[in-house]
């Protein structure tokens, strides 16, 4: 009898995102008339750079010619792009790592979910609440439900409150999604220094770092002293680039980070992860990198900051007018989401629906991140400015009365 994994029972029926796009569908076919804007998932309306284009046409070339055609890839990632983010990612910001601690592949997700699948599933972790959703799903899938979550609110402005228990994994996200808050040097600081002291694993994710304007804001946990032996780094191309459809990402494993067997032997876990890799992932595709090396020229890096740009703006635009709709606005300065207090305690799901239904406007209700987000709501900022400025039209037209 075939029978199931009963730790995928465990996961809520549908995920966040999922479910909204269903809500939306289904506004769309009852209310064909009406045009929706989404500011719900975080996905880039801009296209891909000039140069990222030309770097996939010519490799698409390269694959079509006997000489230069390449079958399959490098389990770790090409050479040309580790070293081109090395350089300008890591010894640009006083960080120096080597090759093969940089792995290359298709997603910040797979990343994830691969790394946390090496860790005991007796380990205890710590989610942050309001949460990324994929988190606490992916420890879920794993059998892994001993989870505590760390309350971020109002009063301690977003930042994860302390474990009162001993956690092995801590999930840190800065530039905070969904809140959009950002961790500090000294915070940072504190989290190496907890992790060091309860032999824990710090999970970073920064791959909305590229929105980070403040010099004294780290960009990457590694520019924390003693953090390579305590942290696994995940970074993407999706938002720095505008990857989402096109899929790559790196996750750094330095090799002084070592896990514990049950008699105390110490295990590297950049090697364990090669060996997964090689075994379950097979390889970012060579057009794909290509592309994602082309990031990295002068040039890349000057077209790619204009699509930041455009997104900040929009994200400013978003803060500044709901504030002066009276709103309590957070996040949207070193982030592209803006977390805003619904009005009169209405509940996130009540405001989603308000919004859908009264102006077309698609967001992410904060309570689907976890139950502190109850009562709060996620915007984006990666829609096109003119549906930006129409959505916000649409969001004053009801608030304004
Ligand atoms: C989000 O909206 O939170 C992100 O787009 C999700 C993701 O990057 O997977």
């Amino acid at each position: 009898m075939a029978s199931v994994n009963e730790d995928f029972l465990n996961l809520e029926n549908d995920y966040l995102f999922s479910i909204i796009t269903n809500k939306k569908n289904e506004f769309e076919k009852n209310n064909p008339d009406k045009k929706v804007i989404s500011l719900g998932i975080g996905d880039v309306s801009l296209p891909l750079v000039p140069v990222v284009i030309d770097a996939m046409k010519k490799a698409t070339d390269e694959m079509a010619k006997k000489e230069t055609f390449r079958g399959y890839g490098v389990v770790q990632g090409y050479e040309f792009l580790i070293e081109k983010i090395l350089e300008v990612e890591y010894k640009k910001r006083g960080v120096e790592l080597n090759k093969d601690e940089v792995f290359i592949a298709s997603g910040s997700k797979g990343d994830l979910a691969g790394v946390a699948e090496i860790f005991s599933k007796s380990n205890r972790v710590a989610l942050m609440d309001p949460v990324y959703p994929a988190y606490r799903d992916v420890n879920i899938m794993l059998g892994r439900n001993d989870i505590v979550y760390l309350k971020g609110t109002e009063e301690n402005g977003f930042i994860p409150e302390i474990p009162k228990e001993h956690v092995d994994i801590i999930y840190l996200c800065s530039p905070n999604n969904p809140t959009g808050t950002v961790l500090t040097k000294e915070q940072l600081e504190f989290w190496v220094k907890y992790a060091k002291e309860n032999n824990a694993v710090i999970f970073f994710d920064s791959v909305y770092e590229v929105f980070i304007d403040d010099e004294n804001i780290p960009h990457s946990i590694y520019e924390i002293e003693g953090a390579k032996e305590v942290a696994v780094e995940f970074r993407s191309f999706s938002k720095l680039a505008g990857f989402t459809g096109v899929r790559c990402s790196f996750v750094v494993i330095p090799k002084e980070l070592k896990l514990y067997t049950k008699s105390g032997e110490k295990v590297e876990l950049n090697s364990l992860f090669k060996r997964r890799q090689s075994v379950k992932y097979g390889a970012a595709p060579y057009i794909t990198q290509r592309a994602a090396e082309a990031v990295y020229s002068d040039e890349g890096q000057k077209e790619i900051r204009e699509n930041i740009k455009y997104y900040k703006e929009n994200a400013k635009f978003i803060k500044q007018e709901l504030e002066k709709l009276g709103f309590i606005v957070y996040g949207g300065e070193h982030s592209p989401y803006i977390w805003l207090k619904t009005k009169n305690n209405m509940k996130s799901w009540d405001f989603f629906d308000k919004l859908l239904n009264e102006a077309g406007v698609v967001g992410t209700p904060g309570v689907g991140f976890g139950s502190a987000g109850e009562g709060f709501f996620r915007l984006t900022a990666f829609s096109s400015k003119e549906d930006t400025k129409e959505a916000i039209n649409r969001i004053r037209n009801i608030f304004k009365k």
